[in-house]
């Protein structure tokens, strides 16, 4: 198994044994692409959700938050394009009865095509040592250029493809460059066909397409759907935004990769409304906000990377990803879009209500334009989790840590109280004593299960940024020492500093005032 690979594999053990994500229903052998949050999961996914809702709706006087319903009216699906156009394309392996999506089996190829050209440069400069100049050498090297062609033929040609719908080419495509299914090596493939990703269900007793609802496959249209409801009771004046955090459901074809392709899942999607003629200016905007954003948690730069879209959806004029390295490669995890006027005018010609705004400075209505960014939160929380577990050399010791280095603001427990010895009943005493008086402050652990080492290993795991121990001193002079997670260093501190001392440094204030 590769690096990687295994690191995933240990992330994902991490996940379940620390109680922070579990497989949906497992006693009965889980739920393909459905997972459930443990006791450490919900906190950190609320304080994700959290930073998120305050960077939007509280550091912006212009935006303002909702909360709509799941089920929404059928024609909304209709309106918004997901009926028709919400879909990927699907192809079977007649021989191992797998399922694909055929975009992605060709992207799997333009991925090999890529390991290519990076086994020639790594080649290269081994061969080369400190002299060797990377760009020159992908400039002037004939195997470089042949791979980089081919490369580059192959991304537009998906592209053009899959922007035309034209399923007959990405077969063509699939069988052309010898794809074969990834698990078994078959070539024996189906045609391809498009497969809508919306559940439905029924609603109440009507039978029939009467009765037909979906659960929403984005956020999004409850935002669209209550756009002059939140303008007029809030008097907002464009430009101004709507944020919402909820659940969104998708059929996936493939859905893989713990919980980064789930069927449900949270979204954090927030929509600014703004003049016809503006909307570039605002997406350059959100771009830089969001980046920040995800910049000022302290993951490293060059572990986020803008991917501007070749495919754009069925409602952009404009669209950009922002990508995380996870352990499995750089991927998607978040949106930004210029949605044009396109859901609500259609959600206007559709419902017959008028969707305008009236603007005093033109003295005129239009239909707003739209920037959204979109973010799934279970997919934050993959790219917090996979960034934050180490495993470290415990300096000027033998042996290693596991490690959970997450954001004070966004730990699960913010500060664990520890007696030094757990059968000493005046240490037990003054340490619960302690604990009592910090859980009103923050999310506070009391612990006495094993020896001191084991339980500062423990709350290393889950990522507790700080330890107070409560010692024989602390019974003498009221002091106790407060530990510092990633650095080890221990501070000697009256009892009653402790709540303020944790409290400032665990505050998402601090995480804020970065934005
Ligand atoms: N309203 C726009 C929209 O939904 P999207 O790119 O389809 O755009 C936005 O989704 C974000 O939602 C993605 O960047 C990703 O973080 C998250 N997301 C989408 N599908 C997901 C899935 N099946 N599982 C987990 N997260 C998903």
């Amino acid at each position: 198994m590769s690096q990687p690979a295994e690191q995933f594999k240990k992330l994902i053990a991490h996940c379940k044994e620390y109680g922070f994500i579990y497989p949906s229903s497992e006693i009965y052998d889980g739920l393909s692409a459905v997972y459930d949050y443990g006791p450490n999961g919900v906190e950190l996914k609320n304080a994700i959700k959290e930073y998120w809702w305050k960077a939007m709706v509280q550091l912006h006087e212009n935006i303002v938050g909702i909360d709509a319903a799941i089920f929404m009216h059928p024609k909304t699906w209709k309106a918004s394009g997901h009926v028709d156009a919400f879909n990927d394309p699907l192809i079977d392996n007649k021989d191992s009865k797998r399922r694909y999506r055929a975009d992605q089996l060709i992207e799997a190829y333009m991925e090999k095509l890529q390991a290519k050209i990076d086994k020639e440069v790594a080649r290269a400069a081994k061969r080369f040592g400190e002299a060797f100049d990377r760009d020159k050498f992908v400039a002037e090297s004939p195997r470089v250029a042949k791979y980089a062609g081919q490369l580059e033929a192959v991304r537009q040609r998906l592209a053009k493809a899959m922007s035309a719908g034209d399923l007959a080419e990405l077969k063509a495509m699939i069988e052309e460059y010898a794809i074969a299914d990834p698990e078994t090596g078959s070539r024996n493939w189906t045609d391809v066909r498009q497969f809508n990703l919306m559940f439905s269900t029924q609603l109440g007793a009507i039978a029939g397409e009467e009765g037909k609802l979906y659960l929403r496959p984005e956020t999004a249209q409850g935002i669209f759907v209550n756009f002059l409801n939140v303008q007029k009771t809030t008097r907002q004046k464009i430009p101004f935004g709507i944020a919402q955090i909820g659940k969104a459901f998708r059929n996936e074809i493939v859905a893989r990769q713990f919980i980064f392709r789930m069927r449900e899942f949270e979204q954090m999607e927030m929509q600014f409304f703004v003049r016809p003629g503006t909307e570039m200016e605002w997406y350059e905007y959100w771009k830089e906000h969001r980046m920040k954003w995800h910049l000022a948690l302290g993951t490293p730069p060059e572990k986020l990377r803008f991917h501007d879209h070749d495919n754009l959806a069925h409602y952009a004029n404009a669209a950009v990803d922002i990508e995380f390295a996870f352990p499995f490669g750089f991927r998607e995890l978040e949106g930004i879009h210029s949605r044009t006027d396109f859901d609500l005018r259609n959600h206007q010609e559709l419902s017959g209500k008028k969707l305008q705004y009236f603007d005093p400075e033109l003295q005129q209505s239009y239909v707003p334009y739209v920037v959204e960014t979109s973010i799934g939160c279970d997919r934050m929380f993959l790219a917090v989790m996979s960034h934050a577990l180490v495993e470290e050399q415990v300096p000027g010791q033998d042996h290693t840590r596991e490690l959970l280095k997450l954001h004070p603001a966004l730990a699960p427990v913010k500060c664990a109280v520890l007696p030094l010895k757990r059968n000493d009943d005046q240490l037990v005493a003054r340490a619960r004593q302690i604990f009592d008086t910090l859980k009103y402050h923050f999310n506070c652990q009391y612990d006495d299960t094993g020896s001191i080492g084991k339980l500062y290993r423990r709350q290393d795991a889950i990522g507790t940024p700080y330890c107070i121990t409560v010692d024989y001193d602390t019974l003498e002079d009221g002091t106790v020492t407060i530990r510092e997670r990633d650095t080890l260093q221990q501070e000697r501190v009256p009892v009653e500093r402790v709540a303020q001392i944790v409290q400032e440094r665990v505050r998402m204030e601090s995480l804020l005032r970065r934005l």
